[in-house]
């Protein structure tokens, strides 16, 4: 593997083995020797580019982060330009979050070894691996996850997760639901997979229930294309309707009182924090993929 920019690059086998790298506890990884890996985060994040540069150092190398502001990506240099300049400075491998929806895939197709960190409302294939990383620590078998459902519920218009799950549900066998108002329908993804404007319908009996983030800064001007009061009273996941057995997850960032009501602050069917912790496992194992396939 020497990019990743979509979940539509991997096998079945591929995706079975990365998790199944990140939960050994025995692995080997690469040894990036002090090796300087980029980072360039062109929208806001934590969760990425805190466990990319955490994983990096864990892989003996050496982050350099890149952010719009203070860079000369405010004076519009390209992300092209960016790698060149890189690239002569002995950087391989860039990590990349951007608003633009293609620019990662044609950078990959160009040679640059790229991971893609989200971009825009595409794709977040670490995000749904580190989601998958999480579901089959908690299942023995691989064979136990194709009984398993998934029922992801709120802004799938503008979810880059829930379209990365979309393309890597079938390859595990995993029974994937979509919920969301008829407005916050995706209308270029998600063909063929099941999706409803009924939350009860959609939760009754899925063993995870992962919440999303209502995207604001993605929907057009001020609107949301709803009322977000109706939206909170009609899919907002609460302590109430989540079932006893089922597991709550969430990508994160939440917003509270939005898409997860407070009372599940504490909740035990909470595994967000360990979608975190896996996160970690699963982009060492990633960036270490991309190092080895590497002269
Ligand atoms: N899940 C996720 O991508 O979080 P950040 O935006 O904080 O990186």
């Amino acid at each position: 593997m020497k990019s990743l920019v979509s979940i539509d690059d991997l096998s079945p086998e591929n995706v079975r083995s990365l998790v199944d790298r990140a939960l050994d506890p025995h692995k080997t990884l690469a040894d990036l020797n002090a090796e300087p890996v980029s980072l360039i985060f062109l929208e806001p994040s934590t969760r990425t580019r805190v466990s990319f540069e955490c994983a990096v150092h864990g892989l003996n190398g050496r982050p350099i982060v890149i952010q719009e502001n203070g860079s000369s990506f405010e004076k519009e240099e390209t992300l092209k330009d960016t790698l060149l300049n890189l690239k002569a400075m002995g950087i391989r491998v860039h990590i990349i979050r951007c608003k633009a929806e293609n620019e990662i895939t044609k950078l990959a197709k160009e040679g640059f070894h790229v991971v893609n960190g989200g971009d825009g409302t595409r794709e977040h294939p670490t995000q749904a691996l580190l989601d998958l990383t999480t579901l089959k620590s908690l299942t023995p078998k691989w064979d136990d996850l194709n009984k398993k459902t998934l029922c992801i519920v709120g802004d799938l218009r503008s979810s880059r997760v829930a379209r990365s799950w979309a393309a890597l549900a079938p390859k595990v066998g995993i029974n994937l639901r979509l919920c969301s108002p008829a407005a916050w329908k995706p209308w270029h993804w998600g063909e063929g997979t099941f999706h409803t404007e009924k939350l009860k319908e959609a939760i009754e009996g899925a063993d995870f229930v992962m919440a999303l983030r209502v995207q604001k800064e993605r929907h057009s001007g001020d609107s949301l294309g709803l009322h977000l009061e109706d939206y909170v009273r009609d899919f907002q996941i609460s302590r109430n309707n989540l079932a006893s057995n089922a597991l709550l997850m969430h990508p994160g960032p939440i917003n509270w009182g939005v898409e997860l009501n407070s009372d599940l602050q504490n909740d035990n069917r909470s595994i967000i924090m360990l979608q975190v912790k896996m996160g970690l496992s699963l982009r060492k194992v990633v960036l270490s993929q991309i190092f080895e396939s590497l002269p």
